[in-house]
């Protein structure tokens, strides 16, 4: 009807400064491009929204690597421990076993010694129900949040970020925390530490089975990225030659207000409301812990303009948090899984607001995954550029709930359209911050084996 059409028009204005035209994610590409460029500076560095990490991974892997190591996971919604073995006959990472230990809500916020404890005993039982605990295996720790990393085995939290806060880590040595609780235990002790951040481990999980992978994105709970940067551009570590991965961190882009002109009153009040106001803006518009509250904000302000739902609320919908963000790869889906969602929140509706709900969906999802390919975009664009190839082949390892849950033509659409002379093949990573951990101590030690032998 005439009054469905009117209504229809209203709400896609409504929803018109999520829509990125391709100018304006060039524009957002050229500016995250200098950004990278600060956080590389040797000066600029200090203050450079985007922190642009060394992480002392020097080399991909090249298929030689061996042996049995452990892995660690956290960063996500839960911590792992795995027990990987790396083949070289067959060129196999193979995951031996693995345990998943939840990390409740009060460790989250609490001291930082109640964390590493917790991990410590997870590590303990899952090492004595694989009858491990007399070997003294290489570990990898995939630790998902920025880190000032000194050397393979030394990294310092910078800070938090998703729903982590425990006091008493920041400005701390992760490694060194890992090895204080373990030895308050002093039951069972661990080889060499090579300390990993999820986007590094998934390249190097990817790296074994295609040596064209040098750069690695998670768009999960968090996003962020890593790629293969020329040493001489690296100022803040010695050496000119050869090449390091480089932790992007770009969930901090636009924290120096780069990105106010995009940002929409929904952005603003979830980074107001989120537990580090003024941290990781670019982060909040794109990944999984935040998407879910945008689309609810809107459609709690549409329903307030009449717009939804007869103008009627429901307690879920008035809620925080409580429109999780697996609803909208849900509501994506279909028309029918849309209705029975909103029934499912309580919510009074008709055939047209169902279809509204799945153009805020559609639409706020696929703003996360047009900024997406802008960043990605611009890392590979600058490999190209740094390596002074007319065209670059390369393949991005990817992980993270969003990227697998949503429809990924979007994103690859847009990186074709930014990265015009770039031949990108994705490869969602399996098992990725696990077994890239172990790739990571796996090439570290061949490595130093190397060098050794060269002395
Ligand atoms: C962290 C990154 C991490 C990303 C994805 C961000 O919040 O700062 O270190 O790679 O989440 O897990």
């Amino acid at each position: 009807t005439v009054d469905q059409l009117t209504r229809v028009e209203e709400v896609e204005k409504y929803l018109e400064p999520f829509q990125l035209s391709l100018e304006m994610l060039q524009e957002v590409s050229a500016r995250l491009r200098k950004d990278l460029i600060r956080g590389l500076g040797k000066r600029s560095h200090h203050k450079a929204p985007v922190k642009m990490l060394p992480t002392f991974v020097r080399a991909t892997p090249d298929g030689t690597e061996k042996g049995d190591f452990l892995a660690l996971d956290l960063g996500g919604t839960n911590f792992r421990v795995l027990h990987v073995r790396v083949e070289e006959e067959e060129q196999r990472v193979l995951k031996m076993n693995s345990q998943i230990c939840a990390i409740p809500k009060e460790i989250m916020l609490g001291t930082g010694e109640q964390l590493f404890d917790h991990i410590a005993a997870c590590l303990g039982e899952f090492l004595e129900s694989q009858k491990l605990k007399g070997q003294t295996l290489p570990l990898g720790f995939t630790f998902s949040f920025p880190c000032e990393q000194l050397g393979i085995d030394k990294s310092i939290l910078i800070r938090w970020t998703k729903g982590f806060n425990c006091s008493g880590v920041e400005g701390k040595d992760v490694v060194k925390l890992l090895k204080e609780a373990i030895h308050r235990r002093g039951d069972y002790d661990i080889g060499t530490v090579a300390m990993v951040n999820d986007t590094v481990g998934t390249m190097m999980s990817c790296g074994y089975r295609d040596q064209n992978c040098e750069i690695g994105m998670i768009v999960g709970t968090g996003t962020n990225a890593c790629y293969m940067e020329e040493m001489k551009h690296v100022k803040r570590v010695e050496g000119e030659d050869g090449r390091m991965c480089i932790n992007t961190e770009w969930g901090g882009f636009g924290d120096d207000g780069s990105l106010n002109d995009i940002v929409t009153e929904f952005d603003v009040e979830v980074d107001k409301t989120s537990i580090n106001p003024g941290i990781h803006i670019f982060e909040k518009m794109i990944s999984g812990m935040y998407l879910g509250e945008i689309v609810r904000l809107v459609l709690v302000k549409m329903t307030k303009d009449q717009l939804l739902f007869k103008g009627q609320m429901s307690e879920a919908l008035r809620t925080p948090e409580q429109f999780e963000t697996k609803l909208i790869s849900e509501i994506e889906d279909g028309l029918d899984n849309t209705k029975k969602i909103l029934t499912t929140l309580g919510l009074d509706w008709e055939p047209v607001d169902a279809c509204v709900v799945r153009l805020v969906c559609d639409t706020i999802s696929s703003r996360s995954a047009r900024l997406c390919a802008a960043a990605l975009a611009t890392l590979t664009n600058r490999i190209r550029t740094n390596r002074k190839l007319d065209h670059l082949k390369t393949t991005v390892g990817v992980d993270g709930t969003v990227y697998r849950k949503h429809p990924t033509i979007e994103l690859q659409k847009a990186v074709c359209l930014l990265a015009p002379r770039c031949d990108i093949t994705f490869l969602v990573s399996e098992d990725g911050s696990g077994k890239g951990a172990a790739m990571v101590t796996a090439v570290a030690q061949r490595e130093s084996c190397v060098r050794s032998d060269d002395e």
